[in-house]
């Protein structure tokens, strides 16, 4: 891999799609490589706008707007960061051979919609999953759920964020988990996967990294990350997350295969369910994953450092430096100039740092930032992480 200087003829241009938190990490990630850096978002002073380049405020979704500007940019390579992007457009730039798309523009496309990927991890390559079923009505759930069974998860086939997802007991509830669902759908496609409960153990992500060895892939794993998920979004995380060497195994076995599957370089978090030494594919994000904020504290590379060497066919190291935590900040009030106090007492945690990520407008449960613990046990680090983001305060105006 040759890289040019940034700002001239010989840059070597990286276009990340979504500058949010993640493509923050993700852009400063590449320009500690001198990579040029392209952000583009659907607002304006997004956290990786403030750390690239150039950037653009583009609706994504919008196919034609997104293709003329990845024409007009020509990047080298388009990162997308977030799910909701035209990914038709994409897949046009890639055909054109104007761009290439990480990890793939079909890894885009089949990962944004919860029927593709449920049906290639589940029938293609025959992975345990939950049960499952699709409905396109309410007549449709109804049976739907008398072949899955109750308790299962109700979710629209296209979201993020936990958004238009709820959990049914009986078929009373049923109406209004459809309800629900349509309205917190992405797209106005009235199509939701119903998913058996499964009562796991504990759930885990498995950042799994795909990258170039003497032109070769190779396949690595991180740690296992544990985390605990509240109102559709990861509060804390943790790594490594003790398993026993038969669940790791099968771990790393289905991440191996829906990773191989959807092809490509970079870093993908398989987000993995365990109940005893049974492990269930859940889904898999095609780019670094929010628990894996962690990894800022705990590994040699961070997941962003090691999805831009993946990117840019650079060798990768996977190996742990010590456990950690990390644990949300929120926005705690509604401002478009949100101050926070305390940063000073967080700090002083043994072990602590602290990430502002510099959104430009807070929401009470808005991520705006995130504390990051090592020490030398995850419980330890949990202690320390929770502990410091409690010290961070919003300033109501
Ligand atoms: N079938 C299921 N059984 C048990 N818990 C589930 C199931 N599906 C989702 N969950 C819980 O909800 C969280 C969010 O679900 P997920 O499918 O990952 O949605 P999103 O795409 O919004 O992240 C999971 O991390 C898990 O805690
Ligand atoms: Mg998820």
């Amino acid at each position: 891999m040759i890289i040019g200087t940034p700002l001239s003829d010989t840059a070597t241009k990286v276009m990340l799609l979504g500058a949010g938190e993640l493509g923050k990490e993700v852009i400063i990630a590449f320009q500690r490589l001198g990579i040029e850096v392209i952000a583009v978002d659907r607002y304006a002073k997004a956290p990786g706008h403030q750390v690239a380049h150039r950037s653009h405020v583009i609706d994504m979704t919008d196919r034609d707007a997104l293709l003329a500007l990845i024409k007009h940019e020509k990047p080298h390579f388009v990162v997308p960061e977030i799910e909701a992007i035209a990914t038709d457009a994409l897949a046009e730039a890639v055909e054109d051979g104007i761009t290439e798309v990480i990890p793939t523009a079909r890894a885009t496309q089949l990962t944004m919609n919860r029927e593709g990927i449920r049906r290639l991890a589940a029938e293609e390559l025959g992975l345990p999953t939950s049960k499952y079923a699709f409905a396109n009505n309410f007549e449709e759930l109804t049976e739907a759920a008398k072949t899955v069974g109750f308790p299962c998860v109700i979710k629209p086939i296209m979201s993020s964020s936990g958004k238009g997802q709820s959990v049914v007991h009986d078929a009373d509830g049923l109406e209004h988990a459809w309800d629900y669902a349509l309205a917190g759908g992405r797209v106005n496609k009235q199509r939701v996967i119903i998913e058996g409960f499964v009562d796991f153990d504990y759930e885990i992500t498995l950042l799994t990294v795909r990258s170039t060895h003497s032109g070769a892939i190779t396949t690595s794993f991180c740690e296992p990350i544990g985390h605990k998920q509240e109102r559709g979004d990861y509060i804390e995380s943790w790594q490594p997350h003790p398993m026993s060497e038969t669940a790791l195994a099968s771990a790393r076995h289905i991440a191996e295969k829906v990773t191989a599957a959807l092809g490509g370089r970079g870093v993908f978090g398989v987000e993995l369910f365990v109940k005893g030494d049974d492990v269930y594919f859940s889904e898999v994000s095609p780019r670094p994953h929010d628990t894996g904020l962690v990894t800022l504290a705990t590994q040699r590379y961070s997941e962003f450092e090691l999805h831009a060497r993946a990117v840019l066919r650079l060798p990768v190291d996977t190996s742990l430096r010590e456990p950690g935590a990390s644990a949300v900040i929120y926005g705690g009030v509604d401002s478009r100039s949100v101050r926070f106090s305390g940063i000073a007492d967080a700090l002083d945690v043994p072990g602590v740092d602290v990430r502002l990520f510099g959104k430009p407008e807070s929401f009470e449960f808005r991520r705006m930032g995130v504390v990051v613990a090592s020490a030398e046990n995850i419980d330890v680090a949990r202690e320390r992480a929770r502990e410091a983001a409690a010290c961070v305060k919003p300033i109501a105006d």
